[in-house]
């Protein structure tokens, strides 16, 4: 019999992605094929509610797949719902989409392949997985020789304790649950074992890694040793993580960006407003001298990192001084890119109830000059680059996709929706094929390169001569032996 297709589609943040990279493998494993959208008898949504748009998205997915089940007459067809829309709208989004067979949550996601399995023995049946778990929830499998990406996700923790005003992540991922040191270490063994080279550590605050239950007493120790451990696995090339909240970020993190080889140069700090008052009715606990004073820490222990960061424009009460004060701090911390959204109002979040909603059209006009001032300075930093050599880590055959997360920037969200293998060439005639790795900053660099053995040049180390910088990515050519 041939083999059930499956399709995952997934949505919203890299801990999604992360967990749909778990949830494919996991499906193989059990005898599932991974197909087109068209092919599929089974789709997977993974799904994201941090903002209004992210949502809106999952439900005209959700339309497309039940316009394929009519059109078609397509017999057969299973829908699987997962993530922060699902935990979210739970049991009604069966009633509005009654093609929906499964439904799981952040929690849920470890039992998701059982119930797919059970779920194509018994046609009638439906399930739901929204329980939250009280602890961290441990997934089966090993990476196999061949199968690991050349850059990795390794999740640390599950959910947040912050309830930061806008934000509805404590409310679908629940409370902040962290997974013992010794099973990321044993997922980073095994992955590095598999030929992965670079491990990206993920949680929604992972500088409050190992003090759950304890956010009024930020203390990063926890989570710095765990950098220490991970960084001196051997065959380690790479490490990064993500997402850091400024006010749990230890010193002894700060300084491991100067002492630990593998460590990035490179760090996601959402800063959300440059204004305090706003700061503060947001419920970050940090104000803009104190993120300025943890900037030059950075800078001081490594002072060529590259920042990010997050920004909200219309916070509920943001006036026309707010906003240029938020303008003013991308000025002064210059970040390497910054991910910006227009406010929406989320189901449970405290800023619902707040007064002084601001008008759309004012928000919007305030997104689209923050993004005009930092994609001034992202093309002033990408052609920086240009005539300089690095070390980049291929990870696979060049994408579109890479520009989806900045494409979807511009129109006021950040999702990246499912990717499309649109493979670049590398120069007609020259039979050689575009690749796409990063360099330790984490700049994107496509280098064409001639064909090579069974997986190409997946996880090899190659320097690379810069020599042009195009919107979002750099283009170069090989500069040395691969490594
Ligand atoms: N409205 C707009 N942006 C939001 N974010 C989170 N919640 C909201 C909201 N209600 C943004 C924050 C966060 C990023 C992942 O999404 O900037 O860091
Ligand atoms: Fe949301 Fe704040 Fe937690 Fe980030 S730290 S997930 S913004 S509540």
């Amino acid at each position: 019999m041939a083999a059930t297709v499956f399709h995952i589609q997934t949505f919203g943040c890299q801990m999604n992605a992360g967990d749909s990279a778990w949830l494919a493998r996991s499906l193989r494993s059990r005898g599932f094929a991974q197909g087109a959208f068209e092919d599929a008898s089974l789709y997977v949504l993974n799904t994201c509610s941090v903002r209004d748009k992210a949502e809106q998205k999952v439900y005209s997915e959700l339309g497309r797949i039940a316009r394929l089940c009519g059109v078609r007459r397509r017999q057969g067809i299973t829908v699987c719902v997962g993530g922060c829309v699902a935990q979210q709208a739970g049991p009604a989004l069966m009633r509005r989409f009654p093609q929906i067979r499964l439904l799981f949550g952040p929690d849920g996601i470890a039992r998701a392949p059982e119930a797919i399995d059970r779920l194509l023995e018994e046609p009638s049946l439906r399930l739901n997985l929204l329980a939250f778990a009280d602890q961290y929830e441990e997934r089966a499998g090993v990476w196999q020789e061949g199968t690991a990406p050349a850059s990795a996700f390794v999740n640390i923790m599950q959910g947040c304790d912050n309830f930061c005003a806008y934000c509805i992540v404590p409310h679908v991922r629940g409370r902040q649950k962290s997974r013992k040191p010794e099973a990321v270490l044993d997922e980073c063994r095994s992955l590095l074992a598999a030929g992965t080279r670079e491990v990206t550590l993920l949680g929604q605050n992972v500088n409050a890694y190992g003090l759950d239950g304890e956010s009024e007493r930020p203390d990063g120790a926890p989570f710095a040793r765990l950098l220490r451990d991970v960084a001196a696995l051997p065959g380690l090339s790479r490490l990064r993580f993500v997402t850091s909240h400024p006010k749990d970020i230890a010193p002894e993190v700060v300084s491991a960006f100067g002492d630990l080889e593998p460590l990035c140069p490179r760090l996601h700090l959402p800063l959300q407003s440059g204004s305090d008052r706003i700061l503060q009715r947001m419920g970050r606990r940090y104000d803009t001298a104190r993120y300025l004073d943890i900037v030059d820490s950075l800078r001081r222990a490594r002072p060529d990192i590259l920042l990010t960061t997050d920004i909200i424009a219309g916070f509920p009460g943001e006036t026309e001084e707010d906003f240029a004060a938020t303008l003013d701090m991308m000025r002064r911390v210059r970040f390497a890119a910054s991910f910006s959204f227009v406010y929406s109002d989320r189901p449970q979040a405290r800023a619902v109830l707040l007064p002084d909603k601001v008008e759309r059209a004012v928000a919007l006009n305030r997104l689209s000059r923050l993004q005009r001032w930092q994609n001034e300075a992202s093309d002033q930093l990408l052609r920086s680059m240009i005539g300089k050599t690095a070390t980049i880590l291929l990870e696979e055959p060049s994408r579109r996709s890479f520009l989806s997360r900045e494409a979807a920037d511009k129109e006021g969200g950040g999702e990246v929706a499912g990717t499309k293998p649109d493979v670049f060439p590398g120069g007609k005639g020259t039979g050689k094929q575009s690749w796409q790795g990063k360099t330790p900053h984490g700049l994107i660099v496509h280098v064409p390169l001639p064909p090579r053995g069974k997986d190409g040049w997946q996880g090899v180390l190659l320097p690379v001569s810069i020599e042009r910088a195009t919107k979002h990515s750099l283009q170069g050519k090989q500069a040395g032996a691969p490594w």
